[in-house]
């Protein structure tokens, strides 16, 4: 019986020589391949303000980081001063990188189909306290983004989008990169585009661009400049982080990033064919793609009652399923942000599961994947 994976690590054929060459090359830390990773990200996501950085956490670490001490280091906040408005159904490192700089998580609502977080609930939930707003793309598809954005304006709130899911996404006519003041893509090993390890910071202004590039290397300013040696820094006015990638991912991110339009398509095309498959079931249902929007459809979410049921099944039949990322704000290390009352996470949490939708899916396999999942679903 064929096995059909839920993600697969997607590494460029031609890929060998190139990184023959740099691994040989006598210079492996940041250097000429993260510039031109860079120039051609930037080319992609048409933002001037992006850095590379050693995993998209890092990237999230640098963004909070950065709205929360806007001041520099003498504004570090401790829990009892800043709030972060987040989500609870993601992978724990959207969060925990609030509680390591210092902040209280305060939980909004998901939508309970889309797992997206709920604009309504976000404005519910604000306080004076409250600093900055979370948003994660779940799969890839769009949050409101417009709309948080606006909540944002209004109370003077910085905006951090999650999309680590999200490479290649697109909101109302623009790239994903292109609307808060900091946005993050992931590379690690099972996304569309993998650097081994890896993550992209996008930003808004060119101020936060530049501190980002100090703050990804202990806050040393690293521009070669007549006269000053690099080692021997003249002054670190911020304490950053060993948070940059190296050239030895960057030439196994720039190489994979070639095919990022064809991995996309694929994906998109096998979510079409289950839109499809699916129609007139209405035990099943589909994670609608934001209308505003265009998913990158990193996952595909259905609905179940019986979900367990289903992802038990389709494992004997050889095929993985998961629920990916489960409800996260019941973890201990957040006690102090417990609110039971968020029925959208508890109904996306009880009905949700992913499906096989990347580009190692073929025709067969999505044929064969859709009869099973109406065959078992209740
Ligand atoms: C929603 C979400 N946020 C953040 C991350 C962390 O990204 P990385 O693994 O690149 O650090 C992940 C996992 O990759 C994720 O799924």
């Amino acid at each position: 019986m064929k096995q059909i994976p839920l993600f697969k690590v997607f590494m460029a054929e031609e890929v060998d020589q190139p990184l023959l060459d740099v691994i040989h090359s006598g210079y492996i830390g940041e250097g000429e391949q993260v510039l031109a990773f860079e120039k051609a990200l930037k080319e992609f996501f048409k933002t001037p303000y992006l850095t590379t950085l050693n995993n998209g956490t890092a990237g999230l670490h640098l963004a909070y980081h950065m709205a929360l001490h806007q001041d520099g280091p003498k504004t570090w906040y401790n829990s009892n001063d800043a709030e972060v408005i987040s989500t609870p159904i993601t992978c724990t490192a959207t969060n925990e990188p609030i509680i390591a700089n210092g902040a209280r998580v305060v939980w909004a609502d998901v939508d309970p189909i889309t797992g997206s977080i709920d604009p309504d609930d976000i404005e519910r939930k604000i306080t004076p306290k409250t600093k900055a707003i979370s948003m994660v793309h779940w799969g890839g598809n769009p949050c409101d983004i417009e709309r948080i954005n606006a909540i944002a304006k209004k109370h003077d709130l910085k905006v951090i989008e999650d999309g680590a899911h999200a490479m290649g996404m697109e909101y109302k006519g623009k790239m994903v990169g292109n609307w808060s003041d900091y946005t993050m893509i992931s590379l690690q090993a099972i996304k569309h585009i993998t650097s081994v390890d890896g993550g992209i910071l996008m930003m808004k202004s060119e101020k936060d661009y530049e501190r980002a590039k100090l703050l990804r290397w202990y806050g040393i300013d690293r521009t070669i400049r007549e006269g000053i040696d690099l080692r021997c820094e003249l002054d670190v006015p911020e304490s950053g982080y060993k948070f940059h990638m190296n050239d030895v991912c960057a030439v196994v991110g720039l190489t994979n990033f070639k095919h990022v339009n064809e991995i996309l398509k694929k994906h998109r095309e096998n979510a079409a064919y289950y839109y499809e498959a699916f129609k007139g079931h209405d035990n099943i249902v589909c994670c609608p793609e934001n209308p505003d929007g265009k998913s990158a459809f990193w996952l595909f979410t259905i609905h179940m009652n019986n979900r367990d049921e289903v992802m038990q099944k389709m494992k004997e039949e050889g095929i993985m399923t998961s629920k990916v990322h489960a409800r996260n704000d019941t973890h201990s290390m957040f006690a102090d942000s417990f609110d039971p009352n968020l029925p959208g996470v508890e109904q996306f949490n009880r009905t949700h599961l992913c499906i096989p939708v990347g580009w190692w899916v073929t025709e067969e396999d999505r044929e064969r994947i859709a009869k099973l999942v109406i065959k078992y679903a209740k």
